[in-house]
């Protein structure tokens, strides 16, 4: 199996990304940290709790993170609802997190994951704030980490929070600096990849209809998401942003990429965590990132309903 770690400010595809991962019996998941992000870090923490009980999966443990970007203050998401997950209503958590710190976490399990020659897959579904404080913390760490695949920035699209930004990049772009710069092996999912996997209403019923004992509140998350933007995302709904970062973990030959150096935007009003790619080599750099700009659409949905149909058995 692969040994994953999922970063993540459960928002309602943060939400789907997880219950997806928590079925799929080809990973191994060490534990799930949490950042401000789509809500402030305490509201972030008790949904990633609340999933992880809706999910049958309170054995992972869950490990509260960095509460604020690195510089900047912070925003938070502003299609998820009240409190972050579309106003569906989950019992109070009946587990805490961790009294680790969640960076804290990061860096034991790098270090666990060198000493045992076994590189750490991460899975960043929001703001970089943790990986990149590890980073800061303890540069050493890089070597456990196999691949960073992650949820962010916009190419060819345009943003989706400014007119350049994504929100992810947006929210925290000198963490989004730092481990552009890094070295890592990154997979990024941009907009570019993520607006090709639109969830529309007609989705969301046969979700609701194979997903068990979870269809209720799966269905509610789903049906929050829709944004009823046509002119934008080309049909009703909204796009599976995080789940990607699973399902590309999964089924790394349903997509293409392409690859480029990235640098990301952190020091101009206009322009704040745009991401910027050298397709053409101007910087002189060797192209690092592999962008994914191709989705096979069926094919992931295919793999979603597989996963989430595990939980009618549960
Ligand atoms: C990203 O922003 C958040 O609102 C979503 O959870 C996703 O990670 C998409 O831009
Ligand atoms: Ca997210």
């Amino acid at each position: 199996t692969i040994p994953v770690i999922i970063d993540c400010d459960p928002g309602i595809d943060d939400a789907i990304a997880l219950l997806s991962a928590f079925v799929a019996p080809q990973l191994t998941i060490l534990g799930i940290c949490t950042v401000c992000g789509n809500q402030p870090l305490a509201n972030t923490t008790r949904n990633a709790l609340q999933i992880t009980e809706l999910g049958y999966r309170l054995d992972i443990p869950v490990f509260a993170g960095c509460h604020q970007p690195m510089l900047r203050s912070p925003i938070h998401g502003q299609f998820h609802g009240e409190n972050g997950l579309g106003n569906t209503a989950f019992p109070a958590p009946q587990k805490s997190a961790e009294s680790l710190h969640a960076v804290n976490f990061l860096i034991n399990s790098c270090e666990r994951a060198i000493a045992s020659q076994q590189p750490l897959t991460l899975c960043v579904l929001g703001p970089l704030t943790n990986l990149a404080t590890a980073l800061r913390m303890k540069p050493d760490i890089a070597a456990g980490i196999g691949r960073v695949v992650l949820m962010g920035g916009a190419y060819r699209e345009a943003g989706n929070r400014t007119m350049t930004s994504e929100f992810n990049m947006l929210a925290d772009p000198h963490a989004a600096h730092i481990v552009f710069s890094s070295g890592l092996n990154i997979t990024a999912l941009p907009l570019d990849a993520t607006h090709q996997v639109i969830l529309t209403p007609e989705h969301v019923a046969k979700f609701i209809k194979v997903s068990g004992r979870i269809s209720a509140q799966l269905g509610e998350l789903m049906a929050f998401w829709d944004r009823n933007d046509v002119r934008r995302y080309g049909s009703r709904g909204g796009p599976l942003h995080d789940p990607l970062v699973i399902a590309y973990v999964l089924a790394p030959e349903l997509f293409g990429t392409e690859k480029a150096r990235v640098f990301v935007e952190h020091d101009s009003e206009l322009c704040m965590g745009q991401t910027v790619a050298d397709w053409y080599g101007k910087s002189g750099l060797v192209p690092d990132v592999d962008i994914v700009t191709r989705v096979e659409t069926n094919k992931v949905f295919a793999l979603f309903y597989e996963l989430l149909s595990r939980y009618a058995g549960k």
